[in-house]
């Protein structure tokens, strides 16, 4: 695996040529794309395939959370789309994460079967409204263990939950990274960053990053950018 097989663009748009213009301009520089709900609800499941059609691995980030019965289906469904990962939400709870697994497990060829643990957007104080106790970092810690006895391949999670992520979890579940700003990238609305080698440093397997790349004057040259800290 190439160090630039690590990125996996996010393609955070309703318009599909911009997408697609995107995918064929960053192709070989990257390790793949991902589409989300704004994508998948403007364009569906025939977006997906004409991004699949350009050749690049597709993360497909439709955190279900449903009864098992509903997500088996909606995985069943997803396979079809022929992804590389995608994900569910480890708290819709095992027997719906074994129902992916199980669904998936069937499969000719087997997508990763990731787990959303806790939103980053909520705080500690979000979790007390919804009636879950103690802090962000156990219940991250907690639903990712369940994910593993579950059955699932990783989670996707914020750099700095990586490091006791890979200390509890074992070299071989995948921790896949959002958040990731290289030093020269703006900000944006992301609060919790971590550079792209930082986030490799701390466990990372793959990385999530849009505008960075997306949003740049030249996006094949972001991505080359990236690639080549990785390389480093
Ligand atoms: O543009 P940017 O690099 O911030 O995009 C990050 C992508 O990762 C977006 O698609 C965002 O929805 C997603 N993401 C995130 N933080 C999470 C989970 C997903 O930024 N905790």
């Amino acid at each position: 695996m190439k160090p630039s097989d690590k990125i996996f663009v996010a393609l955070d748009t309703t318009d599909l040529d911009h997408a697609l213009a995107l995918g064929r301009d960053l192709a070989g520089l990257v390790g793949g794309v991902k589409v989300g709900k704004e994508f998948f609800t403007a364009l569906g499941p025939d977006g997906v395939r004409a991004v699949a059609d350009l050749g690049m691995p597709v993360f497909l980030d439709l955190k279900f959370h449903d009864i098992p019965a509903t997500v088996a289906g909606a995985v069943r469904a997803a396979l079809a789309l022929g992804p590389f990962m995608l994900n569910v939400h480890a708290s819709g709870g095992a027997a719906m994460m074994r129902a992916a697994a199980e669904t998936v497990a069937k499969a000719p060829t087997k997508p990763l079967v990731l787990a959303v643990t806790v939103l980053t957007s909520m705080g500690d104080g979000d979790l007390a409204a919804v009636g879950v106790g103690g802090d962000a970092a156990s219940q991250v810690l907690r639903l990712a263990k369940l994910a593993q006895q579950s059955g699932l391949d990783g989670v996707v999670c914020s750099a700095r939950e990586a490091e006791a992520l890979r200390a509890a979890l074992g070299p071989n579940f995948k921790l896949v990274v959002p958040g990731i700003r290289p030093d020269w990238a703006a900000t944006d609305d992301q609060k919790r960053i971590t550079t792209p080698s930082q986030a490799v440093a701390l466990g990372a397997d793959y990385l999530v990053i849009g505008r960075p790349i997306t949003g740049a004057d030249n996006p094949a040259d972001a991505a080359r950018r990236i690639a080549e800290e990785l390389s480093r």
